[in-house]
């Protein structure tokens, strides 16, 4: 059954889990998708994991048009969210609307999400009031890592906890259909999965919040730069292909493939007035 904005508004008041994946490419998105997974996300994360890229800083909307499009010819009915990449809306509303625009229109995806609280708010008010569904994103903004210092768990202090719960009031007051929470401590997600009407979705926030959402590429150990300690790897499937090109390589090598049944035939008699 196709996944929407209303599947997963009926998903929260109903107590059920939301799932969620990343995918980048046609092909992924296309087992994700198979395998019942309620929504993709098209992550900026494939600045690292499809660019190479040290962070998330460079991607660019053309970019996350170019792979957003592919994934979503793949999905039928997982629900697919873009990523806004950075400076694609923090600059103005109006930029917002135009990019938000342009990636939902040449992609075909349900819905945007950007990083940040109240200081993106007007922006997440104008997208959603041009008819396009956004999922905010809290916590560890990964745009946001120059600012940041580092890769850390956010909301630590009183403080940074407070204006964590301001921010998530104010992005779904601002019209937010669902919110990414990434790196929390597990009992403040749970605090702000109970306070808002929105879901929450968790990445490295624990298990009180609505839904789940990981990399796929680390969950089946494929990305090995770097593996945040809320990763569970699901398959060793980075090892399965390590040794299947060991073993391509080794059989181009040695002679043994192409074999008999992998080629073509002609009829001898043709070959013979070649000569
Ligand atoms: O870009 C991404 O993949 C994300 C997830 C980590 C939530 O924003």
């Amino acid at each position: 059954m196709k996944n929407t904005v209303a599947t997963f508004k009926k998903m929260k008041e109903n107590g059920e889990k939301i799932s969620m994946l990343t995918s980048y490419d046609y092909s992924t998105a296309k087992l994700v998708d198979e395998a019942g997974v309620n929504a993709i996300l098209v992550g900026d994360s494939l600045g690292n994991v499809m660019l190479g890229y040290e962070n998330t800083i460079p991607v660019t909307v053309e970019d996350m048009i170019h792979h957003g499009a592919a994934v979503c010819r793949g999905a039928k009915n997982a629900l697919v969210v873009v990523d806004m990449p950075f400076l694609s809306y923090q600059t103005s509303v109006y930029d917002a609307v135009v990019n938000a625009g342009r990636i939902m229109k040449e992609t075909g995806c349900a819905a945007v999400k950007l990083e940040g609280g109240k200081s993106v708010c007007p922006q997440i008010k104008a997208i959603v009031d041009a008819s396009i569904p956004v999922v905010a994103h809290l916590g560890l903004t990964p745009q946001s890592i120059n600012a940041f210092g580092g890769y850390k768990v956010q909301g630590k202090s009183l403080e940074a906890a407070k204006q964590l719960i301001e921010d998530a009031k104010a992005v779904e007051e601002a019209g937010a259909f669902a919110l990414t929470l990434e790196c929390v401590p597990e009992k403040l997600a749970r605090m702000i999965s109970d306070m808002l009407s929105i879901p929450t979705i968790g990445i490295g926030a624990g298990n009180g919040c609505d839904g789940q959402v990981l990399v796929y590429a680390d969950m089946l150990s494929m990305f090995s730069d770097f593996t945040p300690k809320f990763v569970r790897s699901f398959a060793q499937v980075g090892e399965i292909m390590s040794q299947a090109f060991r073993d391509y390589d080794a059989a181009v090598k040695d002679g043994s493939f192409p074999a008999p049944e992998h080629t073509y035939k002609i009829d001898d008699e043709v070959i013979e007035k070649l000569y």
